[in-house]
């Protein structure tokens, strides 16, 4: 008996409504944000000995953008995700689901999800983060597309939204001169149009976790490897590069070619690949093994550097800009970085029937009236809060010492 089609029949939204599994998840909007702070290369050498030539001739970069001080993962997640449910003419209340990619979350908990699912007013949605480095993002879009198609859940918001300047080390030139911040986000639909999420190849080696990393909370010795004392700094990013580099040009031709036999198409079919930008000279030899030219690859890493698990969705909004999306293209995604984790992911581009029209001027009012009420909603929740706990701090310590107690005797093992 298949019973996950059993199942998937009597499956209800967040929302509760009863619904049918539906085959195909689809990218229905899309919305990207990046702070106003550009830093150059030149601005770079002011702080650690390196030189436009050499950045530009090693990786491709010419600038990155900066996060100012009012500016967080979630609060660039959140411009993406409001821009990206625009596209979507998509009500924050109709998401069941927020995955949020991120290596730089202001919190390990409350996720960078929750806090922007809270802003959007997304009350009917689960959030959470996700914790795959720069894979993250295809990761995560295709968490969404299983949602999907097992029948709990329509509505799926992913992002990708990084503050990678908060985690370098401002000191060593071979990882600073690399990174950049920023967010992309996408809305994943339900459909019964074929196309959308064709395949996903995800994979994890481990054995590199100490390629690349960010020593946290908790951080021990790996392996035999003590994480502080070995030079690397607590809350910064370290990497071995030419390791990273070498383990980069290898996944990406062998996990983009899986995804495409998945798929069930020729790589040669593909018209774009959206990969994650960390170098452009992994870009041109992963092009050179693959025998495929280079420009198939979309690229801006000239402007934004490495973002991490925000590149993705960045570049995939830059290439719909750019008009190099068209409907019922495949397009395929390719992520790697830290775990060591890599992924790669065949889509077909939505017909016409699922690429979003303008969005009704309806819900445009109802998407701003959600993002006030959100704000109206945390404020008095907090303030009621506040004075509950107000109270509860004025009421006779004696008495509260006689209930504590009273309880303890009633309940002697909480
Ligand atoms: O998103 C996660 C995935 N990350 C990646 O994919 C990053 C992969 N790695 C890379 O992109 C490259 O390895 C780097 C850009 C990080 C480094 O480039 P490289 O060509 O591998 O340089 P290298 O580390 O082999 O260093 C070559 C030389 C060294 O000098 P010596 O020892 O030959 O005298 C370095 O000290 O370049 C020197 N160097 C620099 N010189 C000027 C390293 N960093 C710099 C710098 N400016 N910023």
């Amino acid at each position: 008996m298949d019973t996950t089609n059993t199942a998937a029949q009597h499956a209800r939204t967040t929302t509760g409504a009863r619904m049918t599994p539906a085959q195909y998840a689809h990218i229905v909007g899309w919305g990207m944000a990046v702070p106003e702070t550009v830093m150059t290369n030149d601005d770079i050498s002011a702080i650690v000995e390196t030189s436009d030539e050499w950045i530009q001739a090693r990786t491709g970069i010419r600038e990155r953008r900066i996060a100012s001080a009012s500016e967080s993962t979630a609060t660039l997640g959140l411009k993406a995700a409001q821009r990206a449910l625009e596209v979507a003419d998509v009500l924050p209340a109709e998401l069941d689901l927020i995955i949020c990619a991120t290596s730089t979350p202001e919190h390990i908990f409350p996720s960078a999800a929750s806090l922007i699912q809270s802003w959007l007013g997304a009350n009917n949605a689960g959030a959470f983060d996700l914790s795959a480095a720069c894979s993250g993002f295809v990761y995560g879009v295709h968490m969404a597309a299983q949602a999907i198609r097992s029948g709990s859940t329509r509505t799926v918001l992913v992002l990708g939204a990084e503050t990678m300047s908060r985690v370098m080390d401002w000191n060593d030139r071979s990882t600073c001169i690399l990174f950049g911040d920023g967010a992309g986000a996408v809305v994943l639909k339900a459909s019964d149009v074929e196309g959308g999420v064709l395949s996903a190849v995800l994979r994890s080696d481990g054995t590199g976790g100490d390629l690349l990393g960010i020593p946290s909370v908790g951080s021990h010795d790996i392996d035999g490897v003590t994480e502080i004392s070995n030079g690397h700094k607590f809350g910064k990013m370290h990497m071995n590069g030419g390791e990273v580099f070498k383990f980069a040009t290898r996944v990406i031709a062998d996990s983009l070619t899986q995804a495409a036999q998945q798929a069930g198409i020729a790589l040669a079919d593909v018209k774009l690949i959206v990969p994650h930008q960390a170098n452009a000279r992994i870009l041109h030899s992963a092009a050179r093994s693959l025998k495929i030219s280079e420009s198939l690859f979309m690229t801006n890493i000239d402007r934004y550097g490495n973002t991490s698990a925000a590149s993705i969705p960045i570049a995939l909004c830059e290439a719909i800009q750019q008009g190099r999306i068209q409907a019922n293209d495949y397009i395929a995604f390719v992520g790697f970085g830290g775990g060591l984790t890599w992924a790669s992911m065949v889509v077909q581009w939505g017909s016409p029937e699922v690429t979003p029209g303008s969005p009704s001027f309806i819900n445009r009012q109802r998407r701003q009236l959600s993002y006030r009420l959100a704000a109206w909603r945390r404020a008095l929740l907090r303030a009621s809060r506040s004075i509950g706990s107000s109270f509860i701090r004025l009421r006779p310590t004696q008495g509260r010492m006689d209930r504590l107690k009273h309880k303890a005797e009633r309940y002697p093992f909480d």
